[in-house]
C-alpha cells in the first residue's frame, strides 16, 4: 500500500493512529538521547497534521514519558506570521504542546519570521543551529529527529516546487516562498534535513495521494529528503495510502 516510498513506510488506519504512531516514534528517539543525559534536538513540523500528535503528547499519560527538560525544540519552517497568529507554526506547537510540558523556554527556538528582514532572521536561525547542534554529514547541524509534513503539491517544510531555496546547499536555513498565504517563509534547507539522524513524515488524507505517488517516483520536492546517515520513516493513514495506490494506477 505504500510501495516505492523511500525509507520505512508504515500504514495505519486513521489520522488518530498516525498521531499516536508519530508520537511513539518521537518519544523513542528522545529517550535514546535523554536516557544517557543528552539534550534531544528536535525540529517540529507545521501545518495541521501535527496538531493531534501535539495534543496527545500533552496529555498526562503521554507527557510523563518524556524528559522535556532535556529537549531543545526548533521548527522545520515558519510563516511570516506573528507568534500569536493561528497561521504561525510556533503558535500551533505552543498552544497544543509546548505550554503544557516542561521544555525550558530558553530551549524553544521560535523563528521570528514576522520581522521585516527575513534573510537576516534566516541567517540568525542558521547560526543558532550551528551553535547548538553538532555537525552532521556534509557539515550541516545534525538534528536527533525532524518531523515533517507533506503538502498536496509535494512540498515539505517551506520547500516549495520551483523555488530557489530548493538549490541552497551552503546554509542551514533560508528564505522560502509558498504558493498559498502566508507566502513568505523561512525554512530548513535540504543540507540540514539530510544531515538529521532521523526524519519522519506524518501524512494523512486522500488529498496527499498524488504527492505520495510523486515521492515514490522521485519527482516530488519531498523526495529529496534522504538523510545521508539517518533513518527516514513515513507514517501514513489508510486514506493516504489508498489514494497513493490509485494515483499509481492512473
Ligand atoms: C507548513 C508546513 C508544511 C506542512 C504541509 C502539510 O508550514 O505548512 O511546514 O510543510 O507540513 O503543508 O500540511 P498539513 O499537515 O496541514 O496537510
Amino acid at each position: 500500500m505504500s510501495g516505492g516510498l523511500p525509507g520505512t513506510p508504515e500504514v495505519v488506519a486513521t489520522p488518530a493512529a498516525v498521531a499516536e504512531r508519530t508520537a511513539t516514534w518521537l518519544l523513542d528517539h528522545a529517550a535514546r538521547v535523554t536516557d544517557r543525559g543528552g539534550v534531544f534536538q528536535v525540529a517540529l513540523a507545521g501545518g495541521s497534521t501535527p496538531t493531534a500528535m501535539f495534543d496527545l503528547l500533552a496529555t498526562p499519560a503521554w507527557s510523563r514519558r518524556a524528559a522535556w527538560w532535556q529537549w531543545e525544540v526548533w521548527f522545520g519552517d515558519e510563516r511570516a506570521s506573528p507568534p500569536g497568529d493561528p497561521g504561525s507554526n510556533f503558535h500551533l506547537a505552543d498552544e497544543h504542546l509546548l505550554r503544557h510540558v516542561a521544555v525550558s523556554a530558553d530551549r524553544i527556538h521560535r523563528i521570528a519570521a514576522e520581522l521585516p528582514d527575513l534573510a537576516a532572521t534566516a541567517r540568525a536561525y542558521a547560526a543558532a543551529l550551528a551553535d547548538r547542534l553538532p555537525p552532521g554529514p556534509g557539515g550541516a547541524p545534525r538534528f536527533d529527529a525532524v518531523l515533517l509534513g507533506l503538502g498536496s503539491n509535494g512540498h515539505t517544510a517551506s520547500l516549495f516546487p520551483g523555488e530557489p531555496v530548493l538549490e541552497v546547499d551552503d546554509t542551514w536555513a533560508a528564505v522560502g516562498r509558498a504558493d498559498y498565504p502566508p507566502f513568505d517563509r523561512i525554512t530548513l534547507t535540504f543540507p540540514t534535513l539530510n544531515a538529521a539522524a532521523a526524519v519522519a513524515f506524518a501524512v494523512a488524507g486522500g488529498e496527499k495521494g498524488q504527492a505520495l505517488r510523486e515521492v515514490a517516483a522521485g519527482t516530488a520536492v519531498a523526495a529529496r529528503v534522504r538523510p545521508r546517515d539517518g533513518e527516514l520513516a513515513w507514517f501514513l493513514d489508510a486514506a493516504a495510502a489508498a489514494a497513493m495506490e490509485r494515483a499509481a494506477a492512473r
